[in-house]
C-alpha cells in the first residue's frame, strides 16, 4: 500500500514538475531505436556531470552524430574532442565502441537490461535507464540520489559506499519501480534527489512524498536529521 502511494506521488509529481531536458522531448512516432540511443547518449553524459553542462554537449552531439549509425562511422579523435571538457574520456570511447558493435552485430538495437549489460560500456545504472525509459521495460535505476530517496522514505541507514548497500538498494528499487511507467518512474527518483531530497537540506515541505517519508515522520520536520551519511 505504501508502495502504491509513492508510486502515486512521484509519478503525479513528476507529469506536472519535470524539468523540460532535450532527451526527455520525444517526437511524435520517433523511432524506438533512435530514442533509446538519445537517452544513452544523455546518461552517459549525465554520469559524474551536472545536467546544465551536459545540455549544450547532448545538442552539439546529436547535431554531429544523429543516429547511432552515424556515430558508428565517426573516429576516437572526434568522439574525444567533442568530449573535450566533459571529463573521464573513456565514457566517449565505450559509447563509440558500443555503437560500433551494435551497428556491425547487423542486429536490432538491445532492447532489455541482459541483452544491454553484453555491450562494452553498458553497466548496470545505463542498462536499467535504457531499457526502462525506452523500452518500458520493468526494472530499476539506481544512482547516489535514487540510493538517499529510497534510504529516507524507507528510513534505513547504511554506508551507501558498501557494495552490499548498493546491491539491497538494486533490490529495493525493484520492488518499488512502478510496473506501468518505469521510465518516467525512474526518473521521477532520480530528479527528486536532484532537486528536493538532496543531501544536505532536502525540501520536505515541497515533497510529494512527504506522507509517505519514514525517516521525517521519525524527524518529524527535516529528514535529513535521520539520514546524514547521503
Ligand atoms: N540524472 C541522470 N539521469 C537522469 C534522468 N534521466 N532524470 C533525472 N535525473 C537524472
Amino acid at each position: 500500500e505504501e508502495t502504491h502511494r509513492i508510486r502515486k506521488s512521484l509519478l503525479e509529481w513528476y507529469g506536472l514538475y519535470r524539468r523540460e531536458l532535450p532527451w526527455r522531448e520525444v517526437e511524435d512516432g520517433e523511432d524506438l531505436e533512435i530514442r533509446a540511443y538519445r537517452v544513452w547518449v544523455s546518461e552517459v553524459m549525465l554520469q559524474q556531470t551536472r545536467v546544465q553542462t551536459v545540455i549544450q554537449y547532448y545538442h552539439r552531439w546529436l547535431l554531429k552524430w544523429p543516429t547511432i549509425h552515424h556515430l558508428a562511422r565517426a573516429s576516437l579523435e572526434e568522439v574525444n574532442e567533442m568530449w573535450a571538457g566533459l571529463g573521464y574520456y573513456r565514457r566517449a570511447r565505450f559509447l563509440l565502441e558500443g555503437a560500433r558493435m551494435i551497428v556491425a552485430e547487423g542486429v536490432q538495437f538491445p532492447k532489455t537490461v541482459s541483452q544491454l549489460r553484453k555491450v562494452p560500456g553498458i553497466g548496470d545504472y545505463t542498462a536499467g535507464a535504457i531499457a526502462s525509459i525506452a523500452f518500458k521495460e520493468v526494472v530499476p535505476v539506481v544512482d547516489g540520489n535514487v540510493i538517499r530517496v529510497i534510504a529516507r522514505l524507507r528510513a534505513i541507514s547504511a554506508n551507501p559506499k558498501d557494495s552490499l548497500t548498493v546491491k539491497k538498494f538494486w533490490k529495493l528499487a525493484a520492488q518499488l519501480v512502478d510496473p506501468f511507467q518505469p521510465g518516467d518512474f525512474n526518473q521521477a527518483l532520480m530528479e527528486l534527489g536532484a532537486t528536493v531530497c538532496t543531501p544536505l537540506s532536502p525540501s520536505c515541505s515541497s515533497c510529494p512524498a512527504s506522507g509517505q517519508c519514514r525517516a521525517l515522520s521519525i524527524s518529524r520536520h527535516d529528514s535529513s536529521v535521520l539520514v546524514t551519511d547521503y
